[in-house]
């Protein structure tokens, strides 16, 4: 019998984290890379990770490579998919968790500028999509393959505005939602179009994660409507959650979506 830690190893595999330098991104990387992958960290600007690879490589013991582009670009991401495959054989794991973003005008859908909703659109959905289209070619040759892609609650439940408003925290735009909404469903569909390829495709839906520069009144409001009475912690929560759907020990789950909030959707 398989064991399940045994199971949670990913000795040898290549895993790709796009926009990996910090935040969940670096997390996941930890993750996967204290699991025993080889990295492949991604950025629009490469001079900007080098060091944070070293620093991968060196603290885990894996090999780490870094590649640049805007997944806007769909030329740019193949050529990147092309180079990480030229140089570690395969992408065994692609995590895409580039995106987020509210562009610089305001965030009420009726104030918006025009420009900011294409562009929030082009960065989470279809840049996710564009990643995924470039790295499955190389993952139906070899047969398997795990692909996780950065949703978010707001893809799944609408946003309690007299919150961010009570906090005064900027208006959230419902064009995020749209976009990670259509990761998951996304997501979904394509599980089942790579499934006959032995590729699994999940989501992971993390609710607020903290990262320091919250207002205080917000962390407090937001943490009062969730269950486990807390934001998501940096460098902790999302972890397990990547680890089991990079892995073996998720070899049976696809097109999943892996809500990762303290059950903060719960209640809405
Ligand atoms: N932080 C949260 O509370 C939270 C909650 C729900 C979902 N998410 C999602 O999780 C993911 C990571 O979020 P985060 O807050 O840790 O990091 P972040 O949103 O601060 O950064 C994500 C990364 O994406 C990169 N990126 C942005 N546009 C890009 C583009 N066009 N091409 C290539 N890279 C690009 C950025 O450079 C950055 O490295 C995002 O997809 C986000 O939407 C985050």
């Amino acid at each position: 019998m398989k064991k399940v830690f045994d199971m949670l190893r990913l000795d040898g595999k290549t895993a790709m984290v796009t926009g990996s330098h910090a935040w969940l991104g670096y997390d996941i990387v930890c993750a996967l890379a204290e699991a025993g992958a080889n990295i492949v960290m991604t950025s629009r600007n490469k001079a900007s990770i080098e060091e944070v690879a070293k620093e991968i490589s060196k603290t885990y013991g894996v090999k780490t490579m870094t590649v640049e582009f805007d997944q806007r670009n769909f030329e740019a991401v193949s050529k990147a998919m092309d180079e990480v495959a030229c140089t570690f054989g395969t992408i065994d794991i692609l995590v895409n968790n580039a995106g987020g973003g509210s562009g610089a005008s305001e965030g009420n859908l009726l104030e918006r500028d025009a420009e900011d909703i294409r562009e929030m659109i082009d960065i989470n959905l279809t840049g996710m999509l564009f990643c995924c289209k470039a790295a499955v070619k190389y993952m139906i040759k070899q047969k398997s393959g795990k692909i996780i892609n950065l949703g978010s609650i707001a893809g799944i439940v609408g946003r309690d505005r007299a919150m961010y408003n009570k906090a005064g925290k900027n208006e959230q735009p419902v064009d995020y939602a749209a976009a990670k909404g259509g990761v998951i469903s996304a997501t979904r569909d394509l599980a089942g179009l790579l499934s006959p390829h032995g590729i699994c495709v999940n989501s992971i839906s993390p609710g607020g994660f903290d990262k320091g520069d919250l207002p205080h009144e917000f962390v407090k409001l937001y943490s009062e409507e969730t269950p486990l009475g807390r934001m998501g912690k940096m460098g902790e929560d999302i972890k397990g959650a990547a680890l089991l759907l990079a892995s073996a020990a998720g070899d049976y789950i696809t097109g999943h979506n892996l809500v990762v909030d303290g059950g903060f959707s719960i209640w809405k």
